[in-house]
């Protein structure tokens, strides 16, 4: 499915649609350097929205503040109904469940083979799942990344791609309502890279769930948005569809498309 039939099927300007994640006039400074500044942005059920943004611009301390491991200096985020800066351990440790997180670097565990590796989230906090539902939770992941044949594999033993398909099963896992990706392509060669977009899409589809990608890599911003937010220092500089941000006049736009 292309970038138009995406946008067409969900208008992005429907009042009614229920905000997942609301994020509201954040700031977050390390001393004089103040990376976010009452940056704005709401993300609504079943959307994809990517984040665009230069290096160093506050991509990775925006999904750090989302998921509480920096805190703000000003401002709110709401995930799912909760306040995510008033929450204790334990309640941070219960929102974290509901939201899924693709690292740039996988993070997968080396010594694990690709079943403890997905089976690792789900003893933590699952720990009701008998064996069979564990056994076949894992079953449908890999079969959705088209990676059951790999389930008694090492990660060393897989291609990059592979490994990020991997890692992208285990952040589904626990079946999340928000997936936060930060940078899922980079690194990978063009048609590996765009594997990876189709299969974001379609689990998306698949699971209903909402989606902040970061990303600088257009073909998966194309393939991937229902959204595009421009940060430029700090704030959300320009949102729209992805079709809205290409033909932007904006200097701070166009700079990412050449
Ligand atoms: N824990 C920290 N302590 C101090 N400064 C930090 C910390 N984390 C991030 N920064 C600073 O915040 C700014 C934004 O960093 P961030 O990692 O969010 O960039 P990014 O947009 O994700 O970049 P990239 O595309 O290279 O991943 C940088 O200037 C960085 O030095
Ligand atoms: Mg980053």
């Amino acid at each position: 499915m292309d970038t138009a039939d995406r946008i067409a099927e969900k208008p992005v300007s429907e009042p009614q649609r229920t905000a997942v994640l609301e994020i509201k006039q954040l700031k977050k400074a390390f001393g004089s350097n103040v990376v976010l500044d009452d940056f704005n942005l709401a993300v609504y059920r079943d959307e994809n929205v990517v984040v665009l943004g230069r290096s160093g611009s506050g991509k990775s301390v925006l999904i750090k503040c989302i998921i509480g491991l920096l805190k703000p200096d000003l401002g709110s985020i709401n995930v799912l109904g909760e306040d995510v800066l008033a929450l204790d351990h334990d309640g941070l440790d219960h929102i974290r469940m509901r939201i899924g997180f693709l690292f740039q670097s996988n993070a997968l565990y080396d010594s694990m083979t690709v079943r403890e590796n997905l089976e690792f989230p789900m003893r933590r906090h699952l720990k009701n799942m008998n064996t069979d539902e564990v056994n076949e939770r894992v079953n449908e992941m890999l079969s959705n990344v088209g990676l059951l044949h790999t389930i008694d594999m090492m990660p060393s033993e897989l291609s990059g791609g592979m490994q990020k398909r991997i890692a992208l099963a285990r952040t589904l896992i626990l079946k999340p309502e928000i997936i936060l990706y930060d940078e899922p392509t980079t690194g990978l060669d063009p048609v590996t890279g765009r594997e990876i977009s189709t299969l974001m899409v379609e689990m998306q589809e698949k699971y209903k769930t909402s989606s902040i990608i970061i990303s600088h890599d257009m073909k998966c911003v194309k393939a991937t948005a229902d959204r595009v937010v421009v940060l430029v220092d700090g704030k959300a500089h320009a949102i729209g569809s992805y079709a809205d941000i290409r033909q932007s006049a904006d200097e701070r736009v166009k700079q990412f498309f050449e």
